[in-house]
């Protein structure tokens, strides 16, 4: 797996062992979990916080960390779906996200280096006019905006939309922060503490632990063991980030363009970061050309030089451009973060913390887990078409094991079975069945990540078949592969 710009070594939680009650059990150690179980000790609940692997594993330490009310979704798409007071709505709850960010950070001591700068989005000279239309859709949404000639520093950016007062941080050291202060105001934390199981009653871990709780909180950024209730309702992208020497100074601010897919930009102290090129996960395997082309595109736009890092992570796009956040079937659920899951993340603990202390708030309607997005209708039906036809992968051939290169994946046909095959860096063979446990469709090799991808619902997992990221609950099943395939002739 590749590693982050923001990589640190984890706080140490120790695994839970035995059965414990509470008044909420949060699962899920991301920016949605910890804010969570800290909002809830806070308000003197009994919080259990469990989590698969450590705090900060998931894609909230993946994140170019962008902390702002310029969406994924362009404001006049979301006043066309959600209406004009829904738009003032949805600006004001990341704002509002922001500023709560800022609070903690601040009331904590959390050194996460939280900066406020703007937010400046530009377009290519032939998308001017959105840039128009978004500059009137985001005045109307209530949001200090105006457009301005390009940044000091820039290159070929033209007239950009300019968003006063958002914020940058380092997302893993608040998210460490904010776990121990979660810790010292009461919140039991494990780590290493899958949840394999839950009901509206609490939940067992990997291990046979079990919580009771009046409240389960799901923070696991796809529901675990969902089938069909988001799976079909969440489209999940790849996407690729890199940092570069900046060669000059540049107007300090988040930069984005309005291509599709676009590109994000921030900066911190002297690198640049920029990401982009998205994919639907298990669709594409060239992150290399990838990240090639962000930095074609970075030394377009911006005084860069040499490439230093180079990474992806997954985000989970709605038909909609809001996250469902809220209760489902008696547990608690944030998913659907639409790239802008960190203020998601923390608007959905705001939510949640209000919904369990039977508290009023105004967002609660707008983000409800249940609702049944408006949206691009036929491009979603569409991609389920696609989904299904990527079980049709069962009766198409595979490859042969004898070329698979140390360190790399490739799916191989035997009779009726479908493999997963890697061969790692001492060149022994590692089988698991290529059968995604979700539902069933082919998982195909991602070569940048060294992972099993699925095509469907976005489930992946490590290059020897543990789960690394949902709704599959468990890893690929185990497989042999037969001797006579083990070794070239
Ligand atoms: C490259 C990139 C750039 C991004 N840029 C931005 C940005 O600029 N601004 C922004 O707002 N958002 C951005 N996002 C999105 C944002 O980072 C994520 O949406 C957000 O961090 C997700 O937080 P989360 O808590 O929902 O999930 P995660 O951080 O993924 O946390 C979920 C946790 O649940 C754990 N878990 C899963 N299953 C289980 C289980 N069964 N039992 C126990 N634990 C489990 C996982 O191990 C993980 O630690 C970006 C994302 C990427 C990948
Ligand atoms: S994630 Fe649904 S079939 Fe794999």
């Amino acid at each position: 797996m590749t590693t982050s710009h923001w990589a640190l070594p984890p706080p140490s939680f120790a695994p839970l062992i035995q059965d414990l009650e509470a008044d909420t059990v949060v699962v899920g150690g991301g920016i949605a979990g910890v804010t969570t179980a800290y909002l809830l000790a806070c308000e003197g609940q009994r919080v259990v916080l469990l989590e698969r692997d450590e705090i900060g594993s998931g894609e909230t330490s993946r994140s170019s960390a962008q902390l702002t009310a310029s969406l994924d979704f362009r404001y006049f798409e979301l006043a066309a779906l959600h209406g004009e007071d829904r738009a003032r709505l949805i600006a004001r709850s990341h704002l509002e996200a922001v500023d709560e960010i800022e609070r903690i950070a601040s009331g904590e001591r959390i050194a996460c280096d939280l900066v406020r700068l703007p937010s400046f989005l530009f377009a290519p000279p032939e998308q001017q006019k959105d840039l128009m239309r978004e500059l009137a859709a985001m005045q109307s949404a209530g949001l200090n905006v105006q457009m301005v000639d390009p940044p000091a520093g820039t290159l070929n950016l033209g007239p950009c939309l300019r968003l006063e007062h958002q914020a940058a941080f380092h997302p893993v050291r608040y998210l460490q922060g904010l776990a121990e202060a979660a810790q010292r105001r009461g919140a039991k934390i494990y780590t290493h503490s899958a949840v394999t199981s839950y009901d509206s009653t609490g939940v067992v871990t990997q291990n046979g632990a079990r919580v009771h709780a009046a409240h389960v909180v799901l923070a696991t950024n796809v529901p675990v063991a969902d089938r069909v209730k988001f799976s079909f309702r969440l489209e999940p992208y790849r996407t690729y980030m890199i940092s570069l020497d900046l060669t000059a100074a540049i107007e300090p601010g988040h930069y984005w363009d309005t291509v599709d897919p676009y590109h994000y930009v921030r900066l911190d102290g002297d690198l640049l970061l920029v990401g982009g090129e998205d994919h639907v996960v298990g669709r594409a395997d060239d992150a290399e050309k990838r990240y090639r082309c962000l930095e074609v595109w970075a030394r377009e736009h911006f005084p860069v030089g040499q490439r230093r890092e180079a990474w992806s992570g997954q985000v989970e796009n709605t038909p909609d451009g809001l996250a469902y956040i809220g209760e489902s079937a008696g547990v608690y659920v944030v998913t659907g973060d639409v790239g802008n899951g960190l203020t998601h993340g923390t608007i959905g603990a705001l939510v949640i913390r209000d919904l369990i202390l039977g508290r009023e708030n105004a967002w609660t309607e707008l983000y409800d887990a249940n609702r049944v997005p408006r949206g691009n209708r036929l491009e979603w039906l569409k991609e389920g078409i696609t989904a299904a036809a990527h079980l049709g992968e069962w009766v198409t051939g595979g490859d042969d094991p004898t070329d698979i290169a140390p360190g790399e994946g490739a799916v191989i046909r035997q009779g009726i079975r479908k493999l997963a095959v890697y061969r790692d860096e001492h060149g022994e063979l590692h089988t698991r069945s290529a059968m995604c446990p979700h539902f069933g469709c082919v998982v195909h090799w991602n070569t940048g990540e060294k992972s099993w991808d699925c095509p469907c619902h976005g489930s992946r997992f490590t290059a020897f078949g543990d789960l690394l990221h949902g709704p599959a609950r468990t890893g690929l099943a185990a497989e042999d592969l037969s001797s006579d395939a083990r070794t070239p002739d």
